[in-house]
This record gives structure tokens, sequence and C-alpha cells, in this order.
């Protein structure tokens, strides 16, 4: 990729979105087949033409991830998302009821779609989302193809929710669309959908209660007696430096202590119990403490609605290293 060192398109102190200008330059670099990073609702996308075996395998380089690991295509809207993958009635409607929204759903591939065949990793399904997030939305139809991207992060390490996340994370050599931080803090919920089969691979900011609201029947749980995994779903993965402990009611010697609700700590999740803002506070604060101590303590978590992909991700952090993940 052509370098640009340093490279932030600053949020207006207004508060307003980056210019027209600064879209279409970035625009311009996914189109030349280079690499940007950019905002959605869930964390920042290390993005590239989806359609660019060479600007896609910039984006492995980049992570230094393994090459099994499929990466999700992010489209501007369903009609999009038709040209690359093929949705039944039950497809349709989850997309529906949840695009735009950290909700990616695993479809089968379209034959001669132009997608590369390293986004998927060999495989015969895409993983597909429509981001809620405007800036994402105008970069994607700017450039006009589909963005490969996964978390815009170095492989194994955290997920950004900033911008300075991100060029620290790659030491300026990203050029990043800054959007301010992220709304929902985790990425999104992935589904697969086979048949009449809906079985989440991730859980994510999309709590898995609201998508059996809409379906009106349990969702399987990969790993839990659902006969798949995703690919990529590696142990350790979202490593800080620190090493983590979980569950813990209060920090022992040498350790900082993450708070959550009444378990107050150097820093707390989320005061009120509140578990979506603990969600969107979750790398943040991991990547605050990180070199504050040598242990991160952490407190209970309740397991239930986003509980689900906070336990998770934080389970991931806490999994012996070396971290291969994404
Ligand atoms: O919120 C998000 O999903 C963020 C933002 C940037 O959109 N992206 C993200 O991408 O988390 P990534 O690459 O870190 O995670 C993608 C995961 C892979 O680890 C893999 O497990 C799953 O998506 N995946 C992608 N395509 C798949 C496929 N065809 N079949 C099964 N799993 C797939
Ligand atoms: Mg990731």
């Amino acid at each position: 990729m052509t370098a640009l060192p340093g490279l932030v398109k600053q949020r207006r102190m207004t508060g307003t979105v980056p210019h027209r200008q600064d879209i279409e330059t970035f625009a311009k670099q996914l189109r030349a087949g280079d690499i940007v990073a950019f905002p959605t609702e869930t964390v920042y996308g290390l993005g590239a033409d989806a359609t660019n075996t060479d600007a896609v395998l910039r984006i492995y380089e980049t992570k230094g991830r393994p090459r099994f690991n499929p990466l999700i295509v992010h489209v501007a809207d369903l009609e999009m998302a038709r040209r690359y993958v093929a949705f039944s009635p039950l497809a349709q409607m989850l997309a529906t009821a949840f695009w735009p929204g950290p909700l990616t759903l695993v479809l089968p591939a379209m034959a001669g779609s132009g997608l590369s065949d390293i986004v998927t990793a060999g495989l015969d399904t895409v993983g597909v989302r429509v981001p809620a997030h405007p800036l994402a939305l105008e970069l994607i139809r700017a450039a006009g193809v589909p963005l490969a991207a996964p978390s815009a992060n170095p492989s194994g390490r955290l997920s950004p929710t900033t911008a300075a996340q991100v060029i620290a994370g790659f030491e300026g050599r990203v050029p990043v669309l800054d959007g301010g931080p992220c709304e929902a803090g985790v990425e999104s919920t992935i589904l697969s959908i086979d048949g009449e089969t809906v079985t989440q691979l991730r859980a994510g900011a999309l709590a898995r209660g609201d998508i059996e609201a809409v379906l009106g029947r349990p969702v399987a749980i990969a790993g839990e007696g659902a006969g798949i995994v995703a690919p990529g779903m590696m142990a350790s993965h979202y490593a800080p430096n620190a090493l983590l402990r979980l569950d813990a009611e209060s920090a022992e010697a040498g350790e900082v202590y993450l708070g959550f609700g009444a378990n107050d700590g150097a820093l707390n999740l989320s005061p009120s119990g509140d578990l979506r803002e603990a969600a969107r506070n979750l790398f943040a604060m991991l990547h605050q403490l990180d070199g504050t101590a040598a242990r991160i303590a952490v407190a209970p978590i309740p397991r239930t609605g986003l509980g689900e992909a906070i336990n998770d991700r934080l389970q991931r952090a806490a999994a012996p290293r070396p971290a291969t993940g994404s």
C-alpha cells in the first residue's frame, strides 16, 4: 500500500463527520487496491476492496493474520449484498430486521460474483453485513466496491474502538477515517443460516435474545451441540499484554481491577451495571489498563444479553497465549 504515515482525518470539533473530500480520498485509495481503516458501529475495520485479491492479501499481511481465517464483507445495503450471496426468505427476514446493524450473516456465495477467493478462505459461504455507521456506508458507496474488513488490530490483539488505537496498533502505517469512538464496542454477532437452521457462530453486539424475538424460536450456538464452528474462532484472541483473571471479586497483589456495577476498581465497565455501556467500554478500558500492571482482574459480568459477547471476548483475552486470532 502507499504509505501515509499517521494520516488521520480528524473528526471536526463541531462533531460533524469528515468532509466529503476525505471520503473521496479514502474511496480512491480503496479502488487503487490500498487498505484503509474505517469506523463501524462495532469496532474499527481494516478495509480493502473485496474483489481485489492483492488488496485483500494486504489485510492479512498488515494484521499478520492466518490465511485460513475468512473475512467479513461489508456492503451498503441488501441490494448490494445480493450480488455476492444468496438470500433465503429466512435470511432476508433477518437482514431486513437488523440491517444496517451489528449482524453478520454467513450465506451461500454467488458463483462468479467477483469476490476474491481469499476473502472466504476457500469456503463456499460468505459472511456479509451492512454496518450502521454513516461514514462506513458513505465510504462503501463512494468506493463502489464491497469492503472486506476484519477488526483493525494486529492479529490476536485487542480490537480498536477509536482511531487513535488503530494508529498505535499499526504504528501509523495505515490511514484511518476517524469517526469518533465506536458505539457498540464489540464485534458483530455472526449467524450461519443453512436451510431453516440458524446457528450463532460468534456472540456479538446484537443480543441473541433480540434475534430470537424476531425469529420466534431459539438460535443454536456453535460448539454447544450445533455441528459447526466458525473457522478462526481460536481460543486465544483479543489479547492485551497483561494476563487476565476473570470473575474476580477483588484485586490481589500485583493486579489492577476492572470493575462492573458495585464491584468498583481502577476503572469500571459500567458503574450502573448496564451491559451495553460495558460492551462499549470493554476494549478501550482493557487498552487503558494494559501496561499499568502485570495482571488485570476483571469483575464478574452477568452472562445475559450482551453479557454473552462480553464474557466471550474476556475468555478469549484470558486464554493461553500465543494468540493467532484476528
Ligand atoms: O463487527 C465486526 O464484525 C467487525 C467490523 C470491522 O465489521 N469485523 C470483524 O471481523 O470482527 P473479523 O475478521 O475480526 O471476524 C470475522 C470472523 C472470522 O473470525 C470468522 O470466524 C467469521 O467471521 N467468518 C467470516 N466469514 C465466514 C464464513 N464464510 N463462514 C464462517 N465464519 C465466517
Ligand atoms: Mg478481530
